[in-house]
């Protein structure tokens, strides 16, 4: 059987980045060598605030040219104590998901078998999520600046930028994913109340592209409002499209009500595919665990089957889930969930299930 081949490039990057990529990369070649359907080349990079404090650089010249070879990208965290982090930020993520138009960020979250929501009522199936984050404007543009500084009359803008083109491509792709899934129910956050241009804009484009999409329901919520109802009625949301701000908080409110932020995977995708994806855990450097040995690798095997899904091996994608929502289930957990399993032990586990289910 011929099978197809991906080239990957890793970047583990900054604090429990290395450890979690590490697992990810052991379960993903456990899955291509019991599956047999598909193969993974792996092509390190080690950009990271180590190689910025010794060579003033994240990305070294060409890098990027480099990058773009690649199908995907496996992205560990980017952050350290002593580099700041809008430097860390736009050195390494923002400066590949801005020039790679990875536009749209998507976030699925649920309650895993084996894991528990922090609210009382809420079982396995209750809270399954997709927010998805609109990820290259709004208030992440970088649009703004600083007069004045240092002096008390100092002053400093951030402007969120919203173009008709960024908003309406955000919206069909939120919808698409929204028809999708069994509900085909999607919920526009907003801010259209208080913020009169942006938002606005943003109302009227999500109700245009609306028309494309007759069986999709559609309602509109405003952020704030939003947490509560991520709360207090986790089951009655589907599919949520957000500004890059709003949906940034959102999705950490989400990832704590699934169980944990351990588990949560991210993926900065170029639905155009002229660029490759990019595809992280969301939870970041984690620097008070770094070296431990103890961060949860879940959120990367769940970012791993992200990536497969996305590189054309839905088949694959679903059986590394199961096999990692197993494992859960038989309580193989880091403590963030709740177990006394470190990195290896979950790791092992699931390339054991990968074999036992799969081989
Ligand atoms: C995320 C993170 C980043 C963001 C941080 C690291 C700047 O919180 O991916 O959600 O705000 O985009
Ligand atoms: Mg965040």
């Amino acid at each position: 059987m011929s099978s197809k081949s991906y080239s990957i490039a890793s970047i583990p990057a900054d604090g429990i980045g290395p450890e979690v990529v590490e697992a990810g990369i052991t379960a993903l070649n456990a899955l291509a060598d019991t599956l047999k359907t598909f193969k993974l080349e792996f092509t390190n990079y080690d950009w990271s605030s180590e190689t910025y404090k010794k060579t003033g650089k994240y990305i070294p010249d060409g890098g990027l040219d480099s990058l773009k070879q690649h199908d995907a990208i496996l992205f560990g965290a980017v952050g350290a104590p002593d580099v700041p982090d809008h430097i860390s930020l736009w050195g390494l993520r923002l400066a590949i998901c801005q020039p790679f138009q990875q536009y749209a960020n998507v976030r699925p979250t649920k309650v895993f078998r084996g894991t528990q929501s922090p609210l009382r009522n809420c079982k396995t199936g209750d809270l399954d999520w997709v927010i998805i984050r609109e990820n290259s404007e709004g208030e992440y543009a970088g649009q703004g600046g600083r007069s004045h500084t240092g002096k008390p009359w100092e002053v400093a803008t951030e402007t969120a930028i919203f173009s008709r083109v960024g908003v309406e491509r955000i919206m069909r792709f939120a919808f698409e994913v929204a028809q999708k899934r069994p509900r085909k129910l999607l919920t526009v956050v907003t801010k259209s109340n208080a913020q009169r241009n942006g938002m606005v804009l943003w109302d009227e484009v999500a109700k245009a592209v609306a028309k494309d999409f007759p069986d999709v329901t559609v309602d509109k919520m405003l952020v704030d409002a939003m947490t509560t109802r991520m709360v207090l009625k986790p089951e009655t949301i589907d599919t949520i499209v957000a500004t890059n701000l709003h949906a940034d908080i959102l999705s950490d409110l989400a990832a704590a009500l699934a169980g944990s932020i351990g588990i949560a995977p991210t993926s900065n995708l170029d639905p155009t595919r002229q660029n490759p994806s990019m595809f992280e855990p969301i939870h970041g450097s984690a620097f008070d665990i770094t070296g431990k040995g103890i961060a949860n690798p879940v959120a990367t095997f769940w970012t791993a089957a992200e990536m497969l899904e996305w590189l054309g091996e839905a088949d694959a994608s679903k059986k590394l889930l199961t096999a990692v929502e197993n494992v859960c289930e038989a309580g193989v957990l880091t403590a963030d969930l709740g177990g006394k399993a470190n990195t290896k032990e979950v790791t092992n586990a699931v390339v054991a299930e990968i074999k036992k289910l799969y081989g």
